[in-house]
């Protein structure tokens, strides 16, 4: 969502007349758009800070603006931190940057009210010639016990479908072949009736968008009809992305999750059975407040079981202002990163079984670009969501291909053009 964010206002301030520079250190202005997910997010943020300030006072003429989630949370705490920061805007301003540089050119500004004066302005676009993102909901009520996000991006609130399937629209006439419609929980979307499944189907019959993606589904809200919609539509690219976050019906109730690991692997059969081939991947938190071991090995059975196709895997990090801040953080910090190590050596061994199923098959790949070891091979993303290598020369980037795969590891796949021999 960030990457998106971030391309939507550099999109804002390059029609504006802003140029884009190849390195920071020719740059005049330097956004940091920010995340608060975890304590080590924000610390990188310093660290960036902490070069970017070499550049200020060779250049003092050079406006630094922090925008997004820490800015959200911090305000007027991050300038007194970072004074030489111009301009703090929070989740809900950051897209009046423009203006603000305008209107304010030589003194600085925090602004953090929430509230969007008109939801629908904030124009979508696209990330690569061939593929971009459309927000279709921003904030969260969701209140997991654990998660900064309610708080620093505010209350869920829906874009019209009429934007999104515009957006869509346009996005698709300026060469798009896939579009991803991102959300913190892309399932409770609801305006005027219309719900996910019913947008999914207006995107996918009035736009002509190749390939169909979405991102994140809360298990507590994903419907049966979603999954029959996604098997109905070839439109609707085989990845469902299904955060766990535990194994353990205790810690899940501590987290505020509302769903049950039986209910998750109801979900999880229901999907099987209708899609098969389709890509399942999750995240995980270990060390959550009072996790025993033996709660944590629940985890470790559910991913066994799951076999998720791939998981980003975290280190339970405490949030101010959280309901699980007030726990005490009782599993030591040697225990959380043994745990995670254990957690990712295990998913990883499962991803490399699970795309060794891939040898052999026939994938189709969107080519996005060239591998970053040679430019001779090129990359291309599965329907499965997965970075195929491939090498062929008469296939060009953007294109759509049967790609046939021949070897696997647990983050990349290889093969070579089908057809071809
Ligand atoms: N500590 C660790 N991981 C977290 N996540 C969200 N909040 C925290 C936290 N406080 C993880 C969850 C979520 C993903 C985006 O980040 O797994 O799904
Ligand atoms: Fe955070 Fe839960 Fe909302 Fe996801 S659903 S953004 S984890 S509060």
């Amino acid at each position: 969502m960030n990457l998106a964010d971030s391309s939507t206002l550099a999109a804002n301030l390059i029609t504006r007349g802003y140029k884009r520079v190849g390195d920071e250190a020719d740059a005049d202005l330097i956004i940091l758009n920010t995340c608060s997910i975890r304590e080590k997010a924000e610390r990188r943020v310093y660290g960036r800070l902490g070069e970017i300030y070499k550049y200020k006072k060779r250049k003092p003429y050079l406006k630094i603006a922090v925008v997004g989630c820490m800015a959200q949370r911090l305000g007027e705490t991050l300038k007194e931190k970072v004074p030489y920061v111009d301009f703090v805007l929070g989740t809900d301003r950051q897209f009046e940057l423009p203006d603000v540089l305008r209107q304010f050119e030589g003194t600085s500004q925090v602004m953090t009210a929430f509230g969007h004066e008109n939801l629908d302005n904030i124009a979508p676009i696209k990330e690569t010639p061939y593929s971009g993102f459309i927000t279709i909901t921003r904030g969260c009520d969701n209140y997991c016990t654990y998660c900064i996000v309610p708080y620093v991006r505010g209350k869920e609130v829906c874009h019209s479908p009429d934007y999104i399937v515009d957006g869509v629209k346009r996005m698709v006439d300026e060469g798009a072949i896939e579009v991803t419609l991102l959300g913190q929980n892309v399932n409770s979307y609801k305006i005027n009736g219309l719900d996910f499944p019913g947008l999914l189907e207006r995107v996918a019959k009035e736009t002509g968008l190749a390939r169909i993606r979405f991102m994140t589904s809360h298990p507590k809200d994903l419907s049966k009809r979603l999954v029959d919609t996604m098997a109905a539509m070839p439109q609707l690219m085989g990845h469902i992305h299904l955060p766990l976050q535990s194994g353990s019906n205790r810690v899940l109730k501590m987290m505020g999750r509302i769903y049950t690991i039986e209910h998750y692997l109801r979900i999880i059969d229901y999907i099987r059975m209708k899609l098969p081939d389709t890509a399942i991947t999750t995240d995980l938190i270990v060390g959550f407040p009072t996790e025993t071991e033996e709660e944590f090995e629940q985890t470790l059975s559910a991913v066994r079981k799951i076999r998720y196709d791939s998981a980003f895997m975290f280190r339970y990090s405490a949030r101010p202002g959280t309901v699980a801040a007030r726990y005490t953080d009782d599993v030591s910090e040697q225990d959380k990163i043994r745990r995670l190590n254990k957690l990712i050596k295990i998913q990883q061994e499962i991803s490399c079984e699970v795309n060794q199923r891939e040898i052999g098959r026939v994938q189709l790949g969107l080519i996005e670009g060239f591998s970053r070891r040679s430019d001779k091979i090129l990359r291309a993303r599965t329907e499965g969501n997965k970075i195929v290598l491939f090498n062929s020369g008469q296939s060009k980037p953007g294109t759509v291909v049967p790609i046939k795969v021949h070897e696997a590891d647990a983050f990349t796949l290889h093969g070579e053009m089908a057809g071809l021999n």
